[in-house]
This record gives structure tokens, sequence and C-alpha cells, in this order.
């Protein structure tokens, strides 16, 4: 995968894991699996001959801490553009009581399927506009198409904002994982487990 899904993968994936749980009701929680006890880990879960891999991925603190500052770095690469539509199905869950639940999707977060990843991407940032820190200082896209090649991100700082949530409800471990395909052809696929802590 390429940077800007590695980003996605380790900040904007927090948010998306506290607004997920906002609107998730336990009513609506139904498959269960097995949890077993973990920290942050992540791995490529595609085919072999997949065209989007992720080389590396560290994210520091562990856990995660909400308010707190994050340090994360990244490499990946794409032997293929990626250019829209592309498609990505996100699963998401969280361990409850020892079990991992899957999240739904609710107003476009959670495990939810995404029909094209590049109109949103136009969205949260308008064409012509700057990519937002660090990607624009180190000259990475955020915007499709992403050419073929190879993308990191050197070791940078960010830093999650305080959210009036109640603890329980972002406290925990989390599981998600993300597929990347595009004309019924799979391009990626990406596993990653981390907890979060809130004070
Ligand atoms: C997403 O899930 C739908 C429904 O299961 C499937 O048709 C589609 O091929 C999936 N797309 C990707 C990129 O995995």
């Amino acid at each position: 995968m390429d940077n800007r899904w590695t980003l996605t993968a380790a900040v904007g994936l927090v948010v998306a894991v506290i607004v997920a749980q906002v609107n998730c009701s336990s009513s609506s929680l139904k498959r269960v699996t097995k949890a077993q006890v973990l920290g942050f880990d992540w791995k490529n879960c595609g085919q072999p001959d997949d065209p989007a891999v992720l080389k590396s991925l560290n994210v520091s603190p562990d856990p995660i801490a909400i308010p707190g500052g994050l340090t994360a770095s990244a490499a990946g690469s794409t032997s293929v553009q990626l250019a829209a539509p592309l498609a990505v199905n996100v699963t998401l869950e969280k361990e409850v009581g020892g079990f991992w639940v899957k999240v739904p999707c609710f107003e476009e977060m959670g495990s939810c399927h995404y029909r094209d990843a590049c109109d949103i991407l136009n969205q949260l940032i308008p064409p012509g506009q700057d990519c937002p820190e660090p990607l624009h200082t180190y000259g990475l896209p955020c915007r499709c198409p992403f050419k073929a090649g190879s993308y990191s991100l050197p070791q940078s700082s960010f830093y999650l904002p305080y959210m009036d949530l109640p603890y329980w409800l972002t406290n925990g471990n989390y599981r998600v994982q993300g597929v990347l395909g595009s004309q019924g052809k799979e391009l990626g696929c990406l596993k990653v487990a981390l907890s979060i802590h809130s004070n």
C-alpha cells in the first residue's frame, strides 16, 4: 500500500476507531471470535503477487495515548499505478470481554465498503490544495493517481487531540483490515492491530 494508506492506518485510523465507537450500539454487535492479547502489529494480508505492499510501519507509543503525541514511520510500494475507482473494504474489530467484535458501518465509519477512495480523498483534500503535513514536506502524494513506485515516510510526529468521549469507548484493543481493489482485482491487503489508552 502507498503512504497515503499507511498514514490512514497510523493516524486516521485512530480517529475512525473513535468515531466508529461513538456510533456503535451493543445491540448491533453480533459477530464474535476469540480474542488474543496484543499490542501494535501489522502485516500484509493479500496474495503474494498483490501489486501494493507495505514494507514497514512503526508507531509509538504502545498503547497509543489520546490525547498525546504519536510517532510514525512507514514505507511501501506499488508496482502498478493506483487510480480511480479505488475500492476499499474496511473491517474494524474491537476487543470486548475477550472477544473480537465487528464494528458495523455507520455514517461511513467502522466496517465499511468504499466504492472509490480517490473520490473521498478529493473531498478531504480538494485538488489544487497542498497535501497536509508531513506529506507535503516529504513530497508524498495525497490524491489519485498514485504512480507505481516506492513511497516512504520518515519518522514523523503527530498530536492526537483530546476528545470529549468516555474512556471506555476509546480504551482497548482494535484490529483493522483494509482490502484495496480496482475493477474486481485485488491490489493489496493490510491488517493492523493496535491498542489505545485514553485518560
Ligand atoms: C468488497 O466487498 C464486496 C462485497 O463483499 C466485494 O464485492 C468487493 O469485491 C470487495 N472489494 C474489495 C476491494 O475487496
